[in-house]
């Protein structure tokens, strides 16, 4: 089981959902997980200790100040011990004083003391839930790495029907899971993903680009990181925020792309190409914004480098090499010359005909490589991204 001997702090806030996260911590008890409980004053008030105790199969903890923990220092204790932190109920209070730092409680000096990740299941009434004050709490936790889990819509304690039910017991259950299911043991591994467009200058104002938007590759980045690679993000202009654990690169041309991209790849054992690289750029910039004096212009276009070619066939320190191949037509056949022509180990054949992918938040891809291929269907790009890791990271490993 991905829990089996995982370590998770459940910590519970003042709400009447607090009933579910005993099911929920039985779940997490049934799949071998050892769980230990932080029960804030107001939560006491909807759970008894004795109840969560006989369930976890640990002491509960209450106090900040517990003469009972080793050094009385609990919450350094239980923020060194957790493998991740489940907050189950969270209430508005709670994740107001998490947002700010707050570490007037055992809870919330956890949080800020623990390195490891956080996962928040709100729970309140749909009005405060809805108000903009709580929504921002929740972006800047989200920005900071903190995983939001719901809430669902349904009928509410208190009369009410909208969102802000707790997320089920099995739902928050299956996020832990599927978090502990990618593959936590890259540590070593040095990954560079391209990401993004490149723009092309004519004039001082004017670019030729196009409408990569960087999501497909920084989900990438930020999977590989997740799973404790070392990862350099090699990024054309988007304004994508940088994931967490993650070296960005800025670049605008494929040329700086090109520069940028071959110093890091004979540094990296695997180097993922999921920019959209213009293919051309412009003969002669110029130097000054071209007026409208003529009705038609011709620009003169020539071939920028291919920076995954050149990677692919690095002579010395080759690293494994990934490639995307987005294509409106003859999908898999133009992705499989491209793993060849291009001499890649694998290519993730993007079919972006009527529209779709670009910018879009789901992708699905066929990968291929020498003497096999895999179909990863359609998913959230952060969800696909964490199949491609572990489909890269195997094929690698064949390699070694
Ligand atoms: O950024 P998003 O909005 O999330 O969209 C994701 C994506 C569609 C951009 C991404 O999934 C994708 O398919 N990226 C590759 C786009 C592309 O340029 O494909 P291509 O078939 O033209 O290029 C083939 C491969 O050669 C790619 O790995 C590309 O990075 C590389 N290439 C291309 C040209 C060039 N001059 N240098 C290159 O390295």
């Amino acid at each position: 089981m991905n829990l089996s001997g995982k370590r998770i702090v459940v910590g519970i806030t003042g709400g009447i959902a607090a009933y579910k996260t005993i099911e929920f911590i039985r779940l997490l008890r049934k799949a071998e997980a050892e769980v230990r409980v932080v029960l804030t004053p107001a939560a006491a008030e909807f759970v008894t200790p004795l109840t969560l105790q006989a369930i976890s199969g640990n002491a509960v903890s209450q106090s900040l100040l517990d003469p009972q923990a080793e050094l009385a220092m609990g919450h350094i204790e239980l923020a060194k011990w957790a493998d991740a932190v489940v907050i189950a109920p969270a209430s508005a209070d709670f994740i107001a004083r998490f947002t700010v730092g707050m570490a007037n409680d055992l809870l919330s000096t956890l949080c800020l003391a623990t390195a490891s990740p956080i996962f928040l299941a709100s729970a309140m009434n749909r009005q405060m839930f809805a108000q903009p004050i709580t929504q921002q709490n929740l972006t800047a936790l989200q920005a900071r790495g903190v995983q939001l889990v719901g809430p669902n819509s349904g009928f509410q304690a208190c009369g009410d029907v909208g969102t802000g039910r707790m997320s089920e017991p099995m739902e928050i259950f299956t996020v832990l899971s599927d978090f502990f299911s990618q593959n936590q043991d890259l540590q070593g591994l040095n990954v560079v993903i391209t990401a993004g467009p490149t723009r092309e200058p004519i004039d001082p104002v004017r670019y030729i680009s196009n409408h990569s938007s960087g999501k497909m590759g920084f989900a990438i980045a930020e999977s590989f990181a997740k799973c404790g690679a070392t990862v350099s993000l090699i990024a054309g202009p988007v304004s994508l925020n940088t994931p967490k654990n993650v070296n960005r690169i800025n670049v605008i041309s494929a040329q700086e792309m090109w520069q940028v991209s071959l110093e890091s790849a004979v540094k990296n054992h695997i180097f993922i190409g999921c920019a959209a690289v213009a293919d051309y750029r412009v003969a002669n910039v110029s130097e000054q914004k071209i007026k409208k004096s003529s009705d038609e212009i011709s620009l003169k276009l020539i071939k920028n480098p291919d920076i995954i070619a050149d990677v692919g066939h690095l002579t010395e320190h080759r690293p494994f090499t990934v490639g995307f191949a987005a294509e409106t037509q003859n999908v898999a056949d133009y992705a499989k010359d491209k793993l060849q022509r291009k001499n890649l180990d694998m290519i993730c054949a993007n079919d972006v005909s009527g529209g779709q992918v670009f910018n879009a938040d789901e992708n699905a891809l066929q990968l291929f490589w020498k003497g096999g291929n895999k179909i990863l269907a359609l998913k959230s790009k952060k969800d696909l991204a964490a199949d491609l890791v572990n489909e890269i990271v195997e094929q690698y490993k064949k390699t070694r």
